[in-house]
């Protein structure tokens, strides 16, 4: 048996459940339209969503064309490159002598803790705690190679 037929087997339980405790029928609705909905494409993330998010990088961070490093250094061609290597920014000491490339993985790590990541730099961030955030900024930061 499947996991669907189990859930769908469950969920018809809780309905028949609920019957009686006069749900509203929206509700009921809403519920089934959860259970059936397709799952989230994961790990692409949606670059024009990405787009949206990096305004929370932007106070500090310039990518594209034009891009020049800021309070932060420009983000071009990020994912790949060594960390602390960008020619005319001052990194901290931690971030410069980080032996880190940051491939897809490492940025998310950084991204959900900066600070636990590469202890003692300086970029003041909180994190990202979604990994579909961090998978739609990535897709918005790989069009800039
Ligand atoms: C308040 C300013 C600020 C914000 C907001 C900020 N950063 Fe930073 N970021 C910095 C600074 C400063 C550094 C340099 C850290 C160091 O030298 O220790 C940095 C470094 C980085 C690095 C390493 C770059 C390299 O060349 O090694 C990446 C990647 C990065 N930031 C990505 C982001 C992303 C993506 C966001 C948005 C989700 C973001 N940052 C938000 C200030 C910021």
């Amino acid at each position: 048996m499947t996991v669907l037929r189990l859930l769908q087997m469950s969920l018809f339980k809780a309905l028949t459940l609920l019957k009686p405790l006069k749900t509203p029928k929206p509700l009921l609705f809403t519920l089934l339209a959860l259970m059936f909905q397709s799952p989230p494409a994961l790990a692409t993330g949606d670059p024009e969503k990405g787009r949206a998010l990096f305004s929370r990088c932007a106070s500090c961070h310039q990518v594209g064309p034009s891009a020049r490093n800021g309070f932060g250094p420009q983000l071009n061609g990020i994912i790949g490159r060594r960390a602390g290597s960008v020619e005319g920014y001052v990194y901290s000491p931690a971030m410069k002598n980080a032996t880190l490339v940051w491939s897809e993985k490492n940025l998310k790590t950084f991204l959900k803790s900066p600070g636990d990541t590469v202890p003692g730099n300086k970029m003041r961030f909180w994190g990202m705690g979604s990994d579909s955030q961090i998978a739609d900024l990535l897709a918005y930061l790989r069009q800039y190679p």
